[in-house]
């Protein structure tokens, strides 16, 4: 028997507004809203950054990979995912299997408007956080452009961005 499908699942890269619109709407939805990277900061006791820095990145992406495995099979989540979360096709499969993937995307002057004052993005570490944004996309946008359910955040407020992941979630979800 097919699973019903109660997640939501923001999905797209840094500062596409995932865990602020996740917030919203989970408290519009009454579900329960999780954010991964503070799940894994908070499970290994150190920031994203300093995992990166002391462990390296493939060491994130497991902690990444068995977060999805263990959120994928619970109900009525909403879930911001880290932006590289689709590097890994079977977080893909595996959260599809119960909920609702809705990608976020934003221009990459909005995205560098959002993340530029920042100093937490091990991946946009230093001067040339454009030409960053840039390459991450470049090498990403397939990725992206395959999640079914896109919401360009570039002139929306997260608000508004939230109405549209509701509508989404109730034509879609059965
Ligand atoms: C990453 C995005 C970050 C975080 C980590 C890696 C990425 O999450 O998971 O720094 O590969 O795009 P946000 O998208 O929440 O910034």
């Amino acid at each position: 028997m097919m699973r019903r499908k109660t997640n939501i699942i923001l999905m797209g890269f840094m500062g596409t507004g995932k865990s602020t619109v996740g917030r919203l709407v989970a408290k519009r939805l009454g579900k329960v809203f999780v954010d991964m990277d503070d799940v894994i900061e908070a499970r290994a006791g150190k920031a994203i950054s300093v995992i990166f820095e002391q462990q390296g990145e493939p060491h994130f992406r497991n902690l990444e990979r068995a977060l999805v495995q263990e959120l994928a099979v619970q109900s009525d989540l909403v879930i911001a995912t880290g932006g590289g979360v689709v590097l890994d096709a079977r977080n893909m499969d595996d959260f599809s299997a119960g909920g609702i993937p809705i990608c976020l995307l934003a221009s990459p002057k909005v995205i560098l408007q959002r993340v530029g004052a920042e100093i937490h993005r091990p991946l946009l570490e230093g001067d040339d956080k454009a030409e960053k944004i840039l390459a991450i996309l470049a090498s990403r946008r397939a990725l992206y452009e395959s999640i079914p359910q896109q919401v360009d955040t570039t002139k929306l407020s997260a608000e508004q961005v939230a109405d549209r992941v509701v509508e989404i979630f109730e034509e879609v979800s059965i």
